[in-house]
């Protein structure tokens, strides 16, 4: 059987740079809290008239086709991991098909599942590679959640910690190993926790389409901040573990966890846990916020550049998110 290496990696954030001095002008918070509670300093918000999912995927898939070595034409596949679509349908994914000039020769799909997207998308592109269909998968994360953020007092546990970016991988059938396994977990009793209501197909048609929005709530993210932190560092632990454990290795074999980016309290907690070093850990949600799908291909991205990645590594990545879902790789670098 084949294995899936990957060969390049991407990323690309917005220009604006938005402070936590920023944020203090818009809200009731202030630079100490959101430090203190999610160490993070700025994040990344797109400017409308320039930037979508769609074309910051593409600059990402760029910089990793560059690193790989390969052009356009040699990707057989992609996988796309956003729940911030730039349209309700179709998906992310045909429109990066079309930013990056492709014809209708391959195919390219959305995978919806939050935080844990990336690893989701990583998994999907596996099995494909895996089982000899694909050669080079592109698996990309990129969101935009500043527009949905509701930037006022009441959303502020929300509005300090999201950002937007883009991260990309290319992933290629190798005869060595590179993604040892995969492990994928949801749990939808807890969907209302932290989501998106509308615009929801669910709803009847005035609420669907209504004629005039006079609430604008239900289109705006929700979080139960303190119960996804709960669970959030119980499944982080149980999933690295898991994976650790199906693959006969233990945590002092992990050379570099890179964690999603959702909250460095969180990453800490984790780290601890494993009894990991300074060095074992990769954080840049200090820079970015928490991108979502896009945090772990973005972090990817940064630790390759710095060369904290070498031949042989083990790599863990690991993610928490809405849903509940909740997953984690090992990758043989
Ligand atoms: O990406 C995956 C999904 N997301 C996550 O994993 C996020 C998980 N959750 C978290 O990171 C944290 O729960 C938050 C950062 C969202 C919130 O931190 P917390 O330590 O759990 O704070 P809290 O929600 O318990 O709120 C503590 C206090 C409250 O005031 P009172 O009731 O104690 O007077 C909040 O109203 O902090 C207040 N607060 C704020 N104060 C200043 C909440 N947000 C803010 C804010 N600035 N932005």
């Amino acid at each position: 059987m084949y294995s899936s290496k990957i060969i390049g990696l991407g990323h690309h954030v917005p220009e604006t740079v938005i402070t936590n001095q920023y944020l203090s002008n818009l809200m009731d918070t202030n630079n100490e809290w959101i430090v203190e509670r999610t160490g993070i300093n700025e994040r990344r918000w797109i400017d409308p008239k320039v930037d979508t999912v769609a074309n910051m995927a593409a600059k990402a898939t760029r910089m990793a086709l560059k690193n790989a070595k390969l052009t356009e034409q040699d990707i057989d596949f992609i996988v796309f991991a956003t729940i911030t679509p730039d349209y309700f349908f179709p998906g992310s994914g045909v429109l990066l098909q079309r930013e990056l000039g492709l014809d209708g020769r391959i195919g390219a799909i959305d995978i919806r599942n939050a935080c844990s997207g990336f690893i989701y998308a990583l998994s999907v592109a596996d099995q494909f590679i895996k089982t000899g269909m694909y050669k080079n998968v592109l698996v990309v994360g990129a969101e935009i959640q500043s527009t949905a953020l509701d930037i006022t007092t009441r959303g502020r546990n929300t509005a300090v910690i999201f950002g937007d970016g883009a991260g990309a991988a290319i992933l290629q059938r190798s005869d060595k190993p590179g993604v040892l396994s995969t492990h994928l977990h949801s749990d939808g009793h807890f969907a209302e926790e932290l989501y998106v209501k509308d615009p929801g197909s669910s709803r009847p048609h005035a609420e669907r389409q209504p004629e005039q929005i006079l609430d604008t709530t239900s289109f705006k993210v929700v979080m139960n901040g303190s119960q996804v932190f709960k669970h959030a560092v119980v499944r982080f632990n149980e999933v690295i573990n898991e994976a650790l454990e199906k693959n006969n290795l233990k945590k002092e074999d992990i050379n570099l966890l890179i964690p999603h980016q959702a909250n460095l309290r969180i990453s800490q907690f984790i780290q601890q846990k494993l009894a990991l070093r300074d060095d074992q850990v990769f954080n840049n949600i200090m820079r970015y916020g928490n991108t979502t799908a896009a945090s772990i291909p973005i972090a990817m991205s940064e630790a390759w550049a710095e060369g904290r990645i070498k031949e042989n590594d083990l790599l863990c990545l690991a993610a928490f998110g809405s849903g509940f879902t909740w997953a984690s790789a090992l990758i043989r670098w």
